[in-house]
């Protein structure tokens, strides 16, 4: 086999980037945008020892699953890799994604449930980040700096139309230059949104100071029920998106949202999910998982779930690394008059053996970034026992490896994948744990 080879072959299986995968003898061929039991004609583009990367050239018998899909770049942006199926298939593609990986690393039998549904399976974002240069705003194609123009994109709804349109409004009216990347000159280089209940709050990035601020403000203002400017200086010649240097131009300084009944705060640089209403499926279930009790936040970031866990639990502890979220979680325990919460600012792998040393058992939620959780939380875990461990993961594979560790002491109550990135091959998981009683 080799390169620019075109071969016939059936998809069996698909992989846990959203691939299809076919096999000749023990070759696997990876096709990407393929489905289960297509047959397709593909292209073969990388070919190493043991496996190669094809593309489709054609379907030749389609899957009864294989959807239109929404967005006209689909298949070039790096953004989603799913919309080519019904939305249906997309919820059992992540929850068969969940098992197989799990089950390559547990030992005892288990069950995934089905993965829950987004509400939204497309316009559920609601923050969006578009580079600009001189060929216009998009996203870069997948692995690249190779810009698509984009007029909308389908994950988030019709605000992110309205904003793309004003951005080309105000370059032709202002007459900003456009940032380019291998001169390094131009002034307009990235536009940043986020949008809540009645607000949304955009941030350009400009290689110096930009000018005519008045015309994006007045065209915000009459497109958006309430909206705040801010401008970022980034010099930069790397792919660092955002400095710290921040000036807000016009409008509001902060957005402002309640959930469970906390209010909370967001600047441009404060994170937040991009789906809210998975995420508060999750944090509802979370909750009604806690007991009134002592419960430890691990990685808890910019503090919302830490704050509503306080409704419910005797005492929270939440343990972030990034000094600015940790910030914003004291920020979030002031306003809303917590006193049952102690946000600590540091790693995890040192903050939390010290901390469970000198608590009672406890129930423990880990949401760890891509990585996993450090070997030594695990052990903390492991030596001190609190009764629960509630897990929330973003990568499956981390998740196995944590939960082999754990399942000797523990008993796994369930797994539930979340649908927070409907269209992309992301999976969010819940995994409920309970002490193994000697
Ligand atoms: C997946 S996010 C979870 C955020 C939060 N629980 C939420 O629901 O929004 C993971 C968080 O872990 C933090 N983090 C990464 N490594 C860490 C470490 N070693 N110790 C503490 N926090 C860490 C990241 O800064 C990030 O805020």
């Amino acid at each position: 086999m080799k390169k620019n080879d075109i071969l016939e072959v059936k998809i069996i299986d698909i992989g846990v980037n959203g691939e299809g995968i076919a096999k000749i003898d023990n070759y696997v061929i990876f096709v990407p945008f393929a489905l289960k039991d297509e047959l397709v004609q593909v292209k073969l583009l990388k070919v190493n020892k043991n496996f190669a990367y094809a593309k489709i050239v054609n379907i030749i018998n389609a899957s009864e699953f294989r959807a239109k899909p929404k967005c006209p770049v689909f298949m070039k942006c790096g953004g989603c890799n799913l919309q080519h199926t019904a939305y249906s298939n997309q919820l059992q593609i992540k929850t068969n994604i969940v098992y197989n990986t799990l089950n390559k690393m547990l030992k005892k039998p288990f069950s995934v449930n089905p993965t829950i549904a987004s509400p939204k399976s497309y316009g559920y974002r609601n923050k969006m980040q578009f580079p600009v240069n001189k060929n216009g705003i998009g996203m870069y194609a997948l692995n690249s700096h190779r810009l698509i123009p984009l007029d909308e994109c389908p994950l988030s709804q019709d605000w992110c139309k309205k904003l793309i349109g004003i951005i080309h409004d105000y370059r032709s009216k202002s007459h900003i230059s456009l940032y380019d990347e291998e001169s390094g000159k131009g002034t307009l280089r990235n536009v940043l949104a986020r949008v809540n209940e009645d607000s949304i709050m955009v941030t350009i990035v400009c290689n110096g100071i930009p000018t005519h601020l008045e015309i994006l403000s007045s065209l915000l203002q009459n497109n958006f029920k309430k909206y705040g400017l801010y401008y970022n200086i980034n010099k930069l010649k790397n792919n660092t998106i955002l400095t710290n240097e921040f000036v807000h131009v016009s409008g509001i300084k902060e957005q402002t949202s309640i959930d469970f009944g906390i209010r909370h705060t967001l600047l441009p640089l404060s994170f937040a999910q991009i789906n809210r209403e998975v995420q508060n499926l999750i944090y509802a279930k979370v909750l009604e998982l806690i007991d009134n009790d002592i419960v430890i936040d691990a990685y808890s970031g910019a503090g919302l779930l830490s704050a509503i866990l306080c409704t419910k639990a005797k005492e929270v502890y939440g343990i972030e690394i990034i000094k600015e979220a940790t910030d914003n979680a004291n920020t979030l325990k002031a306003i809303n008059s917590i006193d049952n919460l102690t946000n600590i600012n540091g790693d995890c792998a040192i903050e939390l053996p010290k901390l469970i040393s000198t608590l009672p058992p406890s129930t423990v939620i880990l949401d760890p970034p891509r990585k996993g959780c450090d070997k030594r939380v695990i052990a903390a875990l492991i030596s001190s026992k609190p009764n629960k461990i509630i897990y929330i993961s973003c990568n499956p594979a981390t998740l196995a490896r944590d939960l082999s560790y754990l399942e000797d002491y523990y008993n796994i109550e369930f797994i539930q994948p979340y649908d927070m990135f409907p269209q992309t091959k992301h999976i969010e998981t819940l995994v409920s744990l309970k002490k193994i009683n000697e």
